[in-house]
């Protein structure tokens, strides 16, 4: 049985789908206090999979209720995390920090017999669960989306990002990889980017990044390219958080195209992880 966490419906939907999986109608009760309580009449079977993007901490509080009430009604339990949050902080950046990534993991593990993320921020996090930890990286299918573009440069906002601006290049099959040298101020979150050594002037710029999030970064990097002089700018990520305003920061910074996976579930999310999720199974 396929156990949807309510920002993951969709997801969820499609990947019983595809593995002809029964897909559970979760109840939610609210009390006065804003507690919250979750309901499975019909929960019971060989295998729980909970597919839950942790995007907030009501998400996360969903989350551990839906892997309680699996771990009392299913002989396994698995726990698909298409996005998780608070895995950035997967380090003490300062002294005086938790490392969230870590106690989020701790949590996590407690009624689960594994855990399946797709493309986490770092995958070094997967050390942080108690119980095993796999990865499926649906980076490939950034490419599906994009238009025909004519000797396109597919440009990561920071060096982290350049091994996944080339899986799309190599997915799209054509195409130079570039990275701009980024740096986001701790206290203010600020974010400047330093241009790419690749000559972008005329040219169309696909920005791949794993996730957008206030959407500062890809601003940033859509401003410079336009100081550039591009032909085009598109931004593809696999986790569309666009948190607050962050749409309209891309758009007003003017972008030609934006896409993005179901992994978080928004207006830009074209392309679906459910296949590759299903692939795992
Ligand atoms: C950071 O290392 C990530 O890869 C993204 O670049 C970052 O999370 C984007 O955040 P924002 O949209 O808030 O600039």
């Amino acid at each position: 049985m396929i156990l949807p966490g309510s920002v993951s419906q969709s997801l969820a939907a499609a990947l019983a789908d595809q593995l002809d999986e029964p897909l559970a109608v979760v109840e939610t009760d609210r009390f006065a206090d804003g507690e919250f309580k979750l309901r499975v009449p019909d929960a019971g079977g060989d295998r729980a999979i909970i597919v839950a993007a942790t995007t907030s901490a009501e998400s996360h509080l969903e989350l551990l209720q839906l892997q309680d009430l699996a771990r009392a009604n299913f002989d396994e339990v698995v726990t698909v995390l298409p996005y998780m949050g608070y895995a950035r902080q997967d380090e003490a950046f300062r002294d005086g920090e938790p490392v969230s990534a870590r106690a989020v993991a701790r949590a996590l593990s407690a009624s689960t017999d594994r855990v399946v993320s797709v493309n986490p921020h770092e995958p070094t996090i997967g050390d942080f669960f108690d119980v095993p930890f796999d990865v499926i990286d649906a980076a490939p299918r950034l490419a599906e989306p994009l238009p025909d573009l004519d000797g396109p440069l597919f440009l990561a906002p920071d060096e982290g990002a350049v091994g996944l601006a080339e899986t799309v290049r190599d997915a799209y099959g054509a195409g130079e990889t570039d990275y701009f040298e980024k740096h986001r101020s701790y206290d203010t979150g600020d974010v400047a980017v330093e241009p790419a050594g690749t000559e972008p002037a005329g040219r169309s710029v696909v920005l791949v990044d794993d996730i957008v999030a206030t959407g500062s970064t890809m601003a940033a990097a859509i401003d410079q390219l336009h100081e550039q002089r591009v032909a085009g700018v598109y931004v593809t990520c696999l986790h569309p958080m666009f948190a607050a305003n962050a749409r309209s920061k891309l758009a007003a910074a003017g972008v030609d195209g934006v896409w993005g996976t179901d992994t978080v579930e928004r207006p830009t999310s074209a392309v679906s992880v459910a296949p590759a999720i299903a692939d795992y199974f």
